[in-house]
């Protein structure tokens, strides 16, 4: 029998205001994108999704399409749920999503009204909820008008099916088009999901300024850039790393010379600010009050803990980031 932390919710400064909403999110949220599908160990999942809880992660973060297989990982959760975590469900923030490929034929991806709504069902049955707190259109569709797709999350949230509505790799001026659509139909857009860490800055320019202009908020995904802002391969491609053992998104080759001379010196600097580099690097995306969230990925309990300690310095001095600009600009 799992009983939660008692001391989970004892750091107050641990949730931050998503957007101009009345939802406030753990600074770490946990996604389940790898580490949680049908092929991985049910035992390490129970066992990091219930660390999570207990250090006050409240958000758990899905998709229709992650596993593998598709829709494994929502089939692990509801099983965590079922068994351990169902009895807190007013604790918990649960996202999903629809927008990649998950069934053939015309209607199992992208954004039309048929898919989104027929996804977001599935995803219910494989987590045996019957509402989401977060739905979320994955990623624009290019040939679906935004009404259809926009229209789609609307329903689910008038129906009950969904709380809020969110969108994810939407760039700014869609963002601003879908948002106001969203408004217009009663059901605002909460938040957003983009990617973002020191690697990967697109949404700096114009979608964190968008958001923040909104007040929507931002919850930013792969804020350790997969693995590569850690110090997991400072000695070589480990077998269980996702690069040793998952070649679908990063693969050996990602992990140049020059990668490594670049995190082997932001590695020194968060050792200055007596740190590891994934909770600096997790400081560093949270520095910005657009951001809500950072949505972060682990393989163990260990990492998944080192990455909430993050929160204990999020402050940065001036020196410290002209460092790391200077560090990231070669
Ligand atoms: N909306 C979208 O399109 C989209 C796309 C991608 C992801 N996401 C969401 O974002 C979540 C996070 O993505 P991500 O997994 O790529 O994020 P990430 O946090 O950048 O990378 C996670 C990986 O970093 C390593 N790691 C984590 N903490 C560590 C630590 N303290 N020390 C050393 N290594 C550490 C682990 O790698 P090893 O596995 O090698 O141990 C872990 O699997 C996903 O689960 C999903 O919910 C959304």
């Amino acid at each position: 029998m799992y009983t939660p932390l008692a001391s989970r919710y004892d750091d107050p400064h641990f949730y931050r205001r998503c957007g101009r909403s009345g939802i406030r999110l753990p600074l770490i949220s946990l996604g389940l994108w790898h580490n949680f599908g049908g092929n991985d160990s049910y035992a390490n999942a129970r066992a990091i999704a219930l660390r999570a809880f207990d250090l006050g992660v409240t958000h758990f973060d899905l998709a229709n399409n992650y596993g593998p297989p598709d829709g494994s990982a929502e089939l692990t959760f509801g099983r965590i749920l079922r068994e351990d975590l169902g009895p807190w469900r007013d604790e918990l923030i649960i996202s999903t999503k629809a927008g990649y490929y998950m069934w053939p034929g015309p209607y199992g991806e992208w954004g039309s009204r048929k898919y989104i709504l027929a996804s977001l069902d599935q995803s219910l049955k494989r987590m045996g909820l019957p509402y989401v707190d977060i739905f979320y259109h994955h990623r624009p569709d290019p040939d679906t008008p935004l009404e259809e797709s926009m229209g789609a999350l609307a329903h689910a949230v008038r129906s009950g099916k969904a709380l809020y509505a969110g969108l994810s790799n939407y760039p700014a001026a869609e963002t601003l088009r879908a948002a106001r659509m969203l408004r217009e139909m009663g059901t605002p857009c909460l938040i957003h999901q983009p990617r973002y860490s020191m690697l990967d800055r697109w949404v700096e320019p114009e979608l964190l300024p968008a958001l923040a202009a909104e007040g929507i908020g931002g919850i930013v995904f792969s804020p350790l850039a997969k693995g590569l802002l850690t110090d997991r391969y400072f000695q070589g491609v480990p077998a269980d790393s996702r690069a040793g053992h998952d070649p679908r998104f990063l693969r050996p080759e990602h992990i140049t010379e020059a990668l490594l001379a670049t995190t082997g010196r932001l590695h020194e600097l968060a050792r200055q600010r007596g740190q590891s580099l994934a909770q600096m690097a997790l400081a560093w995306v949270l520095r910005q009050p657009a951001v809500t969230s950072a949505l972060i990925g682990a393989s163990k309990v260990s990492q998944l803990e080192d990455c909430v300690g993050a929160t204990r310095n999020l402050a940065f001095s001036a020196t410290e980031l002209s460092h790391i600009e200077a560090i990231l600009a070669g």
